[in-house]
C-alpha cells in the first residue's frame, strides 16, 4: 500500500513547502484533490492545507465529506497566519473531528505559521514574510519520521 499527500496551497505556496518536505520524508507523491481518482492503493494519506477564514481549504474538506475513510490513516499539515487557538482558530480540531466522522483514523497534526499577505497585512509588508522558514522544515521532517513508521 502507498502513501499520499492531498494538498492545497493558494496563497503564498507555504503549505506546498511542508507538503514537500513532508513527502520526501516519506517517500509519496502529493496532488491538489482534483487530481486524485480515488483512494484504493493508499493507507496512508496526509492532507495539507493553508488556512482560511479559519479552517482548512474547502476543496480538502469536500474532499473528505465525499470519502468513506475506512480506516485509512491520515494526518494534517497546515500552514497559518497565526497559530491555533481552542474555540475561536482550531482549525486542527476542525478537521480531525471532520476526518473522525468520515471514517479515517486520525494519526496527528503539524502546523507551523506561513508568510501572510491577505487583506490588510500586505499594506504592513506582511506577517512571517521568511515563514516556513528550516527550522519549520526541519519539525515538519521530524514529524514526517513519525508519521513514516504507519506506512505498511
Ligand atoms: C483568504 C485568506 C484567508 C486567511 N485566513 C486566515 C485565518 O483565518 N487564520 C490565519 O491564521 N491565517 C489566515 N490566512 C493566512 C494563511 O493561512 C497563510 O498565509 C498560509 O500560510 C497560506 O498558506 P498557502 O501559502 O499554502 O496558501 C489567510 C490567507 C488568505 C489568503
Amino acid at each position: 500500500m502507498d502513501s499520499l499527500i492531498i494538498y492545497k496551497s493558494i496563497h503564498m505556496g507555504n503549505t506546498k513547502k511542508v507538503a514537500e518536505a513532508v513527502s520526501d520524508v516519506i517517500g509519496c507523491e502529493i496532488k491538489e484533490p482534483n487530481e486524485v481518482e480515488n483512494l484504493d492503493k493508499y493507507n496512508l494519506i496526509g492532507f495539507a492545507s493553508g488556512v482560511y477564514y479559519g479552517d482548512f481549504h474547502r476543496s480538502i474538506k469536500d474532499f473528505v465529506d465525499n470519502t468513506d475513510g475506512d480506516g485509512k490513516r491520515a494526518f494534517l499539515l497546515s500552514t497559518s497566519g497565526f497559530r491555533p487557538l481552542p474555540f475561536v482558530h482550531n482549525y486542527e480540531e476542525k478537521m480531525r473531528k471532520r476526518l473522525k466522522e468520515n471514517g479515517f483514523e486520525f494519526l496527528g497534526s503539524f502546523t507551523c505559521r506561513g508568510s501572510d499577505r491577505y487583506g490588510p497585512l500586505k499594506f504592513f509588508g506582511g506577517l512571517h514574510m521568511s515563514r516556513p522558514n528550516e527550522s519549520d522544515l526541519d519539525n515538519a521532517k521530524k514529524f514526517a519520521e513519525e508519521m513514516k513508521k504507519y506506512v505498511r
